[in-house]
């Protein structure tokens, strides 16, 4: 494959993306591709600075605008440094959230506006925008009790997972909304399903996508 291939999750709290990546991940290295698990906020060593501070809760009491900015900080180094090195490269690069969950949590149910949020989605992005984003999705409440027992015991919830059920409904509804309004891209989920029925589901999704990647390839290349 001369070009890789870019697929982000993306989801609530709980829905099970970090099970799915790996076992995604596990599939396409048996069928021979060279595969990167990644995540957000976090996934370069700047980026994995600036986690911290976001989900300590450090930056909240700063302001949705600059919590915002150190997200979109964040991507930057994480597209730059890691997914577009990988995918020039060829490898399939996994990534436990992207640039959707800045737009649900800091543009929607941050309250900051559409035009400033495409802006720093511009400037973090860079045009390395996912072949594919699967939405994995659930009932927020059912989400929410998965990721608290998923805790070990003494840890606490994080700054995102301590808000009010009704902000996780409105962010479920804004996923769905992107899922919407950009069909080639998003694949919406079940995530209350049987973990192995949803892992099937998302491997043939995958293995179409590549394949008519691959047809795509040579096409433009002949065209050159
Ligand atoms: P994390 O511990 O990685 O959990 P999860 O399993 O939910 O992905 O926490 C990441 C948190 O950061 C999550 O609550 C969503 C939030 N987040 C944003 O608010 N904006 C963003 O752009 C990203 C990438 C994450």
């Amino acid at each position: 494959m001369a070009r890789g291939f870019f697929i982000s999750f993306e989801g609530g709290e709980g829905v099970g993306k970090t099970t799915q990546i790996k076992r995604l991940a596990e599939y396409l290295r048996e069928a021979g591709h060279e595969v990167i698990e990644t995540r957000e906020p976090g996934g370069s060593p700047g980026a994995e600075a600036v986690r911290h501070v976001l989900l300590s809760g450090a930056a909240e009491a700063l302001g949705a605008k600059l919590e915002a900015i150190l997200f979109a900080a964040a991507r930057s180094d994480h597209v730059e440094t890691v997914i577009r090195p990988a995918v020039e490269a060829g490898k399939i690069v996994l990534t436990d959230r992207f640039m959707d969950s800045s737009r649900v949590y800091q543009g929607v149910t941050g309250g900051l506006s559409e035009d400033f949020m495409d802006a720093l989605e511009r400037v973090a992005v860079n045009g390395m925008v996912p072949d594919l984003t699967f939405i994995l999705d659930i009932e927020p409440e059912e989400g929410l009790k998965r990721a608290a027992s998923r805790r070990s015991e003494g840890e606490a919830a994080d700054r995102f997972e301590k808000e009010q059920v009704e902000i996780h409904q409105r962010r479920r509804q804004a996923f769905l909304e992107i899922a919407d309004n950009e069909p080639e891209r998003c694949i919406v989920i079940d995530a209350s399903a049987d973990a192995d029925k949803i892992a099937n589901d998302i491997r043939k999704c995958v293995s179409e996508a590549l394949s008519v990647a691959a047809e795509d390839t040579p096409k433009k290349s002949r065209a050159k």
